[in-house]
């Protein structure tokens, strides 16, 4: 569905991304792990067409999307929710959601599209005429989901969905992210949430430094020892296991 391949992507003089590889393939949820600084937002940027890389290929759905413009990519099923939401706040929740409807496709389904938005997430429905800047970080987190949700894409990426937001709350997001994916949409997902996104995700890419570092299925990382020690800290037991005798 997507393949990366061989991204490299820079800054002016600084090289963000060095050849970067990674899949997602259709129904997976794949997720995106790695520090402060290693690039995660930048393949999002590439991959959503904010960016173009220096080198290397992205297709979508097998066609190569480098140098297509955002809209298009959105407009071939690829929808973003990006890194600090980016709502509108002077914009009520309903406006907010119609604007993720700008493909003549997702346009002609607009009241069937807010009515599902609204079926995932009540609160949105009863808020409908709030504005966004008024609501709570984590009802704004779901119009961002919602208003990307909108474009009816194949492929969701989301970045740091759960930044800021109280651990019920994450998991609600979290949630929320795997039945929108058991309906049927393939989910990248950009987490620092290590443990939650393992959890939730079938695969998942460690990106350090611009370089991927790791790979393999969620389990398998959570019982990597340099995933332990880089991402859940020395004290991280292991699923299942007992906490240490005090
Ligand atoms: N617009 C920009 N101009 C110059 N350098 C940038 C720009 N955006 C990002 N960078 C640099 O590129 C590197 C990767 O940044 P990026 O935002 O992709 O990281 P990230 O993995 O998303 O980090 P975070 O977890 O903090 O969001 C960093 O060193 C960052 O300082
Ligand atoms: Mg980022």
């Amino acid at each position: 569905m997507l393949e990366v391949e061989a991204v490299e992507a820079a800054y002016g003089p600084f090289l963000a991304l060095s050849g970067v590889t990674l899949r997602v393939g259709p129904g997976e949820i794949v997720a995106l792990l790695g520090p402060n600084g290693a690039g995660k937002t930048t393949l999002i940027r590439c991959v959503t067409g904010l960016l173009v890389p220096r080198a290397g290929r992205i297709r979508f759905g097998g066609a190569e999307i480098v140098g297509l413009l955002p809209h298009a990519i959105v407009e071939r099923g690829l929808a973003v929710v990006p890194e600090g939401r980016r709502l509108f706040g002077g914009m009520t929740v309903e406006e907010n959601l119609d604007l993720g409807a700008f493909t003549p496709h997702a346009r002609a389904g607009l009241g069937r599209g807010r009515e599902r938005i609204y079926e995932i997430f009540p609160i949105l429905r009863e808020r409908r005429r709030q504005l966004a800047g008024t609501l709570s970080g984590g009802q704004q987190q779901m119009v961002a989901i919602g208003r990307a949700l909108m474009a009816a894409p194949r492929l969701l990426i989301l970045d740091e969905p759960s930044l800021g937001l109280a651990p019920r709350i994450v998991e609600t997001i979290l949630g929320v992210i795997g039945e929108i994916n058991r309906g049927g949409v393939s989910i990248l997902l950009v987490e620092q949430n290590v443990q939650a996104a393992l959890g939730l995700a079938h695969r998942a890419y460690i990106l350090e430094a611009g370089r991927v570092a790791g790979e393999g299925s969620g389990p398998a990382l959570l019982q990597d020892p340099h995933v332990r020690r880089a991402y859940l800290g020395p004290l991280a037991s292991l699923p299942g296991s007992r906490p240490p005798l005090p």
